[in-house]
């Protein structure tokens, strides 16, 4: 028996990820993304905000309908008529879940609501209660937990899993913590809140500092089962914590003692999916999923490639969904195996002599440009071929 924690994974592509600009998806899109997490795997959907928009309140309503075993959840603020519509949209949920919050950082406190942490106290506590009135599965948002005075915030937690939330998601919302900070706030929270295990805590992280995937980690190790993330990463600004490199961390370090439900060999395909529909590039770099995530150019990796794969990769390409025959891009800086290695793939064989004759052709043309493809690869052989004949 796996002695192995299961580690949530919520997704918020359609919710959080769905604010980038330019990035609006219509019902029909948003149901079929959301039939395609939940055969990923996931166990939490995050379908919309039903009170921000007739859209919105239809998409997480038909999503509803179609999604049969994972979690359908809709975000509101602590506002009663937020949560009146949530509850509404999500009646024909097998597993609805009300995301309920208000802002936890003195500065969200006085600037965003002109109030005081007694009053915001009042409203979480109420709506948590007004949530629980309509679904058993309620999760609460301290927004901006990543700057909030961390006795208020284990004083708040206390007070909504009281009320009855299953769930207390610490959002780093503007992506400031560092790991180990954000590790010592879940920390803290575990260690000090005297009902913590009547609920979960869930990781929220940005990526306004590049470290939204490793404060989710580091919040995992601190003691929180679920994590909130987007595919690509996509979201607010500079974006929210990448599932799939969250599932990859985690498939990589058994050491870290967790596991995910989601299933590796769709992640491309997955990551593919939402960028078409989104229409919004990924960057060739990004971590698992980028066009050149397993993509060797220089001579010296593709060497060592080419004897042996795990010595420049330590994810197959294979386990993600992604092809990899495309692993070896030919530069001016690729060596002999590389090229013959391409040609292979084409269907070409050479013998050592044809291949240092053909070597000095291939340099002629990758001098010429930044990357030699499949066709350039093809006329070399046909010339090559044809003043041999
Ligand atoms: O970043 C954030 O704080 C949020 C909450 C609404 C959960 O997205
Ligand atoms: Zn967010």
């Amino acid at each position: 028996m796996s002695t192995k924690q299961k580690i949530h994974i919520f997704d918020t592509s359609l919710r959080d990820g769905e604010q980038v600009p330019g990035c609006k998806l219509n019902t029909k899109e948003k149901i079929e993304l959301a039939i395609k997490l939940e055969d990923l795997g996931v166990d939490v959907i995050e379908a919309g905000f039903p009170i921000s928009s007739p859209g919105d309140f239809s998409s997480v309503e038909e999503i509803s309908k179609v999604i049969k075993n994972a979690t359908v959840c809709g975000l509101t603020r602590a506002v009663k008529k937020d949560i009146e519509a949530a509850a509404d949209a999500l009646k024909l949920a097998k597993r609805p879940r009300i995301h309920t919050g208000i802002g936890s950082s003195d500065n969200h406190i006085k600037y965003k609501f002109n109030s005081t942490r007694e009053q915001i106290l009042e409203r979480a506590v109420e709506a948590v209660k007004y949530a629980r009135s309509f679904v058993d599965d309620v999760e609460f948002y301290a927004e901006d937990a990543g700057r909030a005075d961390i006795d208020f915030l284990a004083k708040l937690t206390e007070a909504v899993i009281a009320a009855g939330a299953t769930v207390v998601n610490v959002p780093d919302t503007t992506g400031f913590n560092l790991p180990f900070q954000y590790q010592e706030k879940i920390e803290f929270l575990v260690n000090k809140v005297p009902n913590i295990d009547k609920a979960i805590l869930s990781c929220h992280n940005h990526n306004d500092l590049g470290l939204a995937t490793a404060n989710a980690i580091a919040g995992a190790i601190g003691g929180a089962r679920q994590i909130e993330c987007t595919i690509n990463g996509i979201g607010e600004r500079a974006g929210n914590t990448s599932l799939e490199e969250v599932v990859m961390i985690i498939n990589k370090h058994p050491e870290l003692g967790f596991y995910t439900d989601v299933k590796p060999e769709l992640l491309v395909p997955m990551s593919h999916l939402i960028s078409d529909t989104m229409r919004m590039m990924v960057q060739a770099n990004k971590a698992v999923v980028g066009s050149n995530a397993f993509a060797h150019s220089s001579g010296i990796h593709q060497d060592g490639f080419l004897k042996e794969s795990s010595t420049y990769e330590i994810i197959n390409p294979k386990e993600v969904g992604a092809d990899g025959f495309q692993s070896i891009v030919l530069t001016a800086r690729s060596g002999r195996a590389a090229l013959a290695f391409r040609m292979r793939g084409l269907g070409h064989e050479f013998t050592r002599d044809e291949m240092d004759n053909l070597y000095a052709q291939f340099l002629d043309v990758a001098d010429s440009k930044k990357e030699v493809n499949d066709e350039d690869l093809k006329e070399l052989a046909l010339s090559f071929a044809s003043a041999k004949a």
